[in-house]
């Protein structure tokens, strides 16, 4: 056993990391737009040679709006799937029916906190920024894929939100206070969850057949594969967004040369960081040597 989850401990944990939405956004919160919102880490954008120190800045509160945009799709399918889960044995484990809805109840308060900041920054940015959706048709989507192949990507995203907060976040003093404290919340609540994705996997791997498996592979990277498809575009929309809030006219060249920067970071930010985690990889592991082999020759692409 790669781990020792189970639905009673992550019952008690949930309770003690709980919070409400007005510990994270008090009445009169604001974002201060002097500094990123996002670590460099995942934004990419201080490196790129050809934006002033003002513009990346910039680039990287939109990467900041992406961020608060993207989760909420992601939560919203997150949310349902959860439901689905639990529904069928209600009355088998009281923990599990409990930790279950608690995962969803939280959920549901990140889609409705994600939405609060999204709208606290298109109030104060001052212009507004493009987002791929809607959010229910991309849900629509996922959900229509093999629920192990759905439940995997939920498990990669989860894990992948400790890694952004854990490497990259807690220890950058020179993000926005308030930004950095929505990731910090957001990662508490997220560390059970991923501890019940891990569970809802293995619920789901069993009785299955190696072709059972490699069918759940096959659409795991059908689905990655389609939220890569959704990256490019939001990629260009964060650049559409840029050359609107600045002003700057980007050169034909430099456009593309940042199209495809940014895309590779999207790709790292939402995928790559979560197919190279280890708990994501022992998860995978412990389904077949097959499967994680599958996904670590393709994890070089999103690094
Ligand atoms: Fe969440
Ligand atoms: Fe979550």
């Amino acid at each position: 056993m790669h781990h020792n989850f189970n639905f009673k401990d992550v019952l008690s944990a949930s309770s003690k990391a709980s919070w409400e939405i007005e510990d994270v956004l008090p009445p009169g919160s604001a974002l201060d737009f002097s500094k990123p919102f996002m670590p460099e880490n995942l934004a990419r954008t201080a490196a790129v040679p050809f934006l002033s120190a003002e513009e990346a800045k910039v680039l990287n509160q939109i990467r900041g709006h992406e961020y608060l945009a993207l989760f909420g799709v992601v939560e919203e399918f997150v949310l349902p799937f959860v439901l689905d889960h639990a529904r069928p044995q209600l009355d088998e484990d009281d923990h599990r029916v409990r930790a279950l809805l608690g995962f969803a109840n939280e959920e549901a308060k990140h889609i409705h906190l994600f939405r609060q900041f999204h709208a606290l920054f298109t109030g104060s940015f001052g212009t507004p920024c493009g987002m791929i959706g809607p959010a229910d048709a991309i849900g629509r989507e996922v959900l229509r894929h093999d629920p192990l192949a759905v439940a995997l990507v939920i498990l990669m995203i989860e894990w992948m939100t400790q890694n952004h907060y854990l490497d990259s976040v807690k220890d950058d003093a020179e993000l926005d206070p308030l930004f950095k404290s929505l990731l910090k919340h957001h990662w508490m609540e997220e560390a059970q969850h991923a501890k019940l994705d891990t569970l809802m996997v293995e619920a789901l791997v069993e009785g299955r057949d190696d072709a059972g498996i490699e069918r759940a592979i096959d659409e795991f990277l059908e689905i990655g594969a389609f939220l890569d498809a959704g990256l490019v575009d939001q990629s260009r929309m964060n650049l559409d967004s840029l050359e609107a809030a600045t002003g700057r006219r980007l050169s034909a060249r430099q456009r593309k040369a940042l199209e495809r920067q940014q895309h590779q970071a999207l790709r790292w930010t939402y995928l790559g960081s979560g197919m190279i985690h280890p708990k994501f990889v022992a998860s995978l592991e412990a389904i077949s040597p097959a499967a994680r082999d599958r996904i670590a020759a393709v994890a070089p692409i999103f690094a």
